[in-house]
């Protein structure tokens, strides 16, 4: 059921996107880059290339991909991890109660046309990985698990959207590990195929992969 209803979603973005052009005669759709300004860059920066390790890059992602997360934190298939956020430090006393991140509650205050504006804007956008203090080793184990196990779909070592899966090259270290976390104890959905392959990792294989991610594109 679950998958059935990812795959309507899907079908609804991909028959957005022929249509776009009529829709954009007619007016009527929204303006992704203004909605991305007013209710995201705060965190994610102008395009989604987030400088506070504790907010994920979002640059680039696919707009099926984008969509796809919306709309899970919209319905609350995904939970967003409450994370205390630079730009939610400076808010004021009156604004307290809102000093942790919660992404279900902004997915739910956007309409699905929003949603489908922003996914297009954030298609648009470079991604910017940042590389991080890295452990040479275990990147090297880390870079032969990724081509084994995880290159079909996180393709070009994890820089390149194609398949519609998240980029994970340059992403903060901070996110990876939290969400290895989570995707350990299955708390988010997954695709069949990446499930049955995580599962099979060791601990060690999993920092050996994030240390991957954080580490230059090339590594010799
Ligand atoms: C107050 C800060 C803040 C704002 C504003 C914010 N985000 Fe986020 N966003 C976060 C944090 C923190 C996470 C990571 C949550 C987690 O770890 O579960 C996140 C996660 C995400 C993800 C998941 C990325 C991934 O790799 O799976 C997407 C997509 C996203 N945000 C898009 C948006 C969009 C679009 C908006 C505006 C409508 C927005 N965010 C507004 C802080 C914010
Ligand atoms: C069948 C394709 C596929 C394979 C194989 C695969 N993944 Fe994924 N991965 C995805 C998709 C699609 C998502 C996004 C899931 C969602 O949130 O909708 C994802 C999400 C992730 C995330 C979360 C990233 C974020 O931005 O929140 C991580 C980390 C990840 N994968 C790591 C891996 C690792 C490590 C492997 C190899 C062991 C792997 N994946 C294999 C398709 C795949």
């Amino acid at each position: 059921m679950f998958n059935l209803i990812r795959i309507i979603l899907k079908y609804h973005l991909v028959l957005f996107l022929f249509s776009f052009s009529f829709y954009a005669i007619a007016n009527e759709v929204p303006d992704g880059n203004k909605l991305f300004q007013k209710h995201c860059s705060e965190c994610h920066q102008k395009d989604g290339n987030s400088e506070d390790n504790n907010i994920p890059k979002i640059a680039g992602f696919s707009a099926i991909l984008t969509f796809d997360i919306l709309d899970q934190f919209k319905s609350d298939d995904r939970k967003s991890i409450p994370i205390k956020t630079k730009a939610n430090e400076d808010k004021d006393d009156e604004e307290k109660d809102s000093k942790e991140t919660d992404m279900n509650a902004i997915a739910k205050k956007l309409k699905t046309n929003e949603i489908e504006a922003i996914s297009l804007f954030l298609a648009n956008q470079t991604s910017k990985p940042k590389t991080q203090e890295y452990d040479q080793e275990l990147a090297t184990l880390g870079k032969q698990i990724h081509m084994d196990l995880c290159e079909n779909c996180h393709v070009e070592e994890g820089a390149s959207n194609i398949e519609d899966a998240p980029i994970l090259k340059g992403q903060w270290k901070n996110y990876l590990q939290r969400q290895f976390a989570e995707l350990s104890e299955i708390k988010r959905y997954m695709p069949k195929r990446m499930k049955k392959r995580f599962r099979k990792l060791s601990e060690n294989d999993k920092k050996a992969l994030i240390e991957f991610y954080i580490s230059p594109t090339i590594i010799k």
